[in-house]
């Protein structure tokens, strides 16, 4: 009876932080009044013509992380176990598809004229190679382990390369970054919350995930090596950005 109880609150839970509402109230606060992720007043900075080729193969690359997570989102839906988890993807796949319309944007104010023609010139391998890889998952049917894929190695990843960056990028990329961090970090929470649920119950699916986590760290870590070199990190920030994700995903015990 107790137990009943427990999980009616959980599902209420649930049923509101997997909501439009939710979704809506959050988005609210800092997109209201921006204009393509920016303040529409905010001025472009002078950036010499090396840094905005660094910026443009990292905002390419940011485009095929965003194009993946709005791919496998969207498909992700046929495959969500329950209601709470097809409404939640709902909201991801509308913050995706904003994320990439906001990097292809960039790309353009940066004088980028054929965005597709540049994200396949400057598209890391690793990326492509997992983006691959999640979509096949989606097709799969793989719930769990796209899940995985998706909201916390994907997710991890973003996090901790948008975060560094926002840090000292230009102020209209600044922007940019920070309203995306911030759905970012509400999809990471759906994937720990989902996963570690469920990873609780069963020590086999934890065996699963920690069995195919090195191919997908292997990718992670070598599209960081790429966008570290863009970014212009030596090789101690990219330890510490390949430790930062390394830590988001150990949170779930897949290592316990
Ligand atoms: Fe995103
Ligand atoms: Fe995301």
């Amino acid at each position: 009876m107790i137990d009943d109880v427990h999980e009616l609150r959980t599902d209420e839970f649930l049923a509101e932080v997997h909501s439009f509402e939710f979704w809506f109230q959050s988005i609210e606060g800092y997109l209201s009044d921006s204009t393509w992720g920016h303040d529409a007043d905010a001025e472009e900075e002078a950036i010499d013509d090396e840094d905005r080729d660094r910026l443009i193969s990292v905002l390419c690359n940011y485009c095929v992380g965003e194009a993946a997570a709005l791919e496998a989102a969207s498909g992700m839906i046929q495959i969500a176990p329950d209601r709470h988890s097809q409404i939640f993807l709902a909201t991801q796949v509308a913050d995706e598809g904003r994320h990439l319309e906001v990097f292809l944007h960039r790309l353009a104010e940066l004088g980028v004229t054929d965005a597709d023609a540049e994200i396949a010139k400057r598209a890391s391998p690793s990326l492509l190679v997992f983006k691959d890889r999640l979509l096949e998952l989606v097709s799969g049917k793989d719930w769990e382990s796209a899940l995985f894929a998706q909201n916390v190695v994907l997710e991890s990843l973003e996090f901790v390369v948008f975060r560094r960056h926002a840090a000292e990028a230009d102020t209209i990329t600044s922007q940019v970054l920070e309203g995306v961090i911030k759905d970012e970090r509400r999809h990471m929470g759906f994937g720990e919350n989902e996963l570690g649920r469920r990873l609780s119950r069963s020590p086999k699916l934890q065996q699963r995930l920690r069995d195919f986590r090195p191919e997908l760290d292997a990718l992670v870590l070598a599209t960081l090596k790429e966008t570290a070199h863009h970014l212009e990190l030596d090789a101690e920030e990219e330890r510490v950005l390949g430790k930062g994700y390394l830590e988001s995903v150990e949170r779930l015990g897949l290592l316990g």
